[in-house]
């Protein structure tokens, strides 16, 4: 039986991973894997819990309960809706700092693999083709210069209604870039096997349509 097809879509903070892939997912109709949600709500639930976000152990535990609960588009947390909190950029380097301990990413591994079923899964975060699904037949590696990434950031951020200060985006963004490209445990790299997708250049349409046309290309979807 051929596997479920997958396409991991890795790259640095505010490339767009998170808007190609929901959008890919949903011209496939596949389902959709925001590993970077689960170091945000493992983050938020530590630093909530009292739990420091360099107590391996501690923030292992949480991380192996994880107990949040996805509904209808919202993170759950207890019995507080945490998805405007898990995007703040405090949740970001939170979320870098307990990324770098091999236990938590240890205790979320078999989480992200249950995400494959029928008919595909597109999965965006850091480590998608290169632990998660080492075999996924679409690797992405989607980038854009630091300037532009911290330009959408800030653009997001303030749609949210959310805190954004250009330059201190800018230098968290670089702060995180290269604690995710320097850690010993699955460091964030363009692989051999993946494409380059730079879209400092390019919309998000032209992105969705460079992505679906490899899909097509590659023969995982009728179309
Ligand atoms: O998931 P990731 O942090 O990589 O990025 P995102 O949250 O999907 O994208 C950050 C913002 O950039 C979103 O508001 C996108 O609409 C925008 N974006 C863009 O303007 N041009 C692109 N080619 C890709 C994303
Ligand atoms: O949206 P943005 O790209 O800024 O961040 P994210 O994808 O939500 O990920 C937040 C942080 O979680 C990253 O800076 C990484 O340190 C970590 N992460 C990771 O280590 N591995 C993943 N597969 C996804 C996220």
């Amino acid at each position: 039986t051929r596997p479920v097809p997958v396409i991991a879509i890795d790259g640095p903070s505010a490339s767009g991973k998170g808007t190609v892939a929901e959008r890919v997912a949903a011209a496939l109709g596949w389902k959709v894997l925001d590993s970077g949600s689960l170091y945000r709500i493992v983050a938020l639930a530590a630093t909530r819990a009292g739990v420091a976000l360099d107590d391996e152990a501690g923030v292992a535990a949480i991380a192996a309960s994880l107990p949040a609960r996805f509904e209808d588009g919202k993170v759950l947390l207890g019995g507080d809706d945490i998805s405007t909190d898990i995007r703040s950029e405090a949740c970001s380097v939170g979320a870098s700092k307990v990324a770098v301990l091999p236990a938590v990413r240890e205790a979320l591994l078999g989480r992200q693999r249950d995400y494959r079923v029928a008919p595909g899964l597109v999965g965006d975060g850091r480590d998608m083709g290169s632990v998660i699904f080492p075999d996924a037949q679409i690797k992405i590696f989607l980038t854009a210069t630091a300037e532009a990434r911290a330009g959408r950031r800030y653009k997001q951020l303030m749609e949210k209604g959310l805190p954004a200060n250009m330059q201190s985006l800018l230098d968290d963004l670089r702060e995180r870039d290269a604690r995710d490209a320097a850690r010993p445990v699955a460091p964030l790299v363009k692989l051999p096997d993946a494409v380059l997708l730079d879209t400092t250049e390019l919309d998000v349409e032209g992105a969705v349509a460079f992505v679906l046309d490899l899909v097509r290309d590659r023969g995982l979807a009728a179309g």
